[in-house]
């Protein structure tokens, strides 16, 4: 069974909701949840749920690289198969990346969530920007990770329709409610196609 690090900076409605998957299917484990951020609401949900919750946070004096080096000595305890990012707020260096590297997939075993149709909206506010920009189509998109912002391959995209005089608190809430829905179950397709 895939075995799973999830890194989170906020609130972490898609963490809990991968947690409560995998725990209700069985079908991969979530053996810890790490957060860049010591007042992480996630870390309380990871708890409330059972799993390990760990803050390595960026100490003033240390470089990315170091910070990175940090953060890759701690998910080794766990020997994960796949990191799964989950509103993790910093951007991965290749330092980072090239601990996750598979040679057989090409690709680092790294997988993110992005709130917008990407190559559309990188980086941060993309709800914001996918409402401001008159689109009649928004959504999100689960990619592998890269060294790029939000640029990695693409795996899945789905689509929502912008409703006609919707509020943004809506509208971003539906988004966020699609994103929590599907993350779990994309993930699991892609362990099992991904299974070594
Ligand atoms: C989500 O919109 C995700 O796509 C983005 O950050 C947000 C995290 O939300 N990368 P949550 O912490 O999972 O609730």
């Amino acid at each position: 069974m895939a075995k799973i690090v999830i890194l989170a900076s906020g609130s972490g409605s898609n963490a809990e909701s991968i947690i409560r998957y995998a725990q209700a299917h069985n079908t991969y484990q979530v053996a810890s949840v790490i957060s860049d951020k010591s007042e992480a609401l996630v870390l309380q949900r990871a708890k409330n749920l059972g799993v390990e919750a760990e803050t390595v946070v960026k100490t003033k004096d240390e470089s990315k690289v170091q910070f990175e080096d940090r953060l890759v000595h701690v998910i080794e305890k766990y020997q994960p198969d796949w990191i799964v990012l989950a509103g993790f707020m910093k951007l991965l260096s290749k330092n980072f990346l090239m601990n996750f590297y598979d040679q057989k997939i090409k690709q680092f075993k790294v997988v993110n969530i992005h709130p917008s149709l990407l190559p559309l909206f990188p980086g941060k506010e993309a709800y914001e920007q996918s409402f401001n920009s008159g689109l009649a189509e928004y959504g999100c998109t689960i990619h592998f990770v890269d060294e790029g912002m939000d640029t990695g391959k693409m795996i899945y995209q789905e689509r929502l329709k912008k409703i006609e005089g919707e509020d943004f608190e809506t509208f971003k809430a539906r988004g966020l409610a699609a994103e929590n829905r599907i993350y779990p179950i994309i993930l699991e397709k892609l362990f099992v196609e991904f299974s070594s």
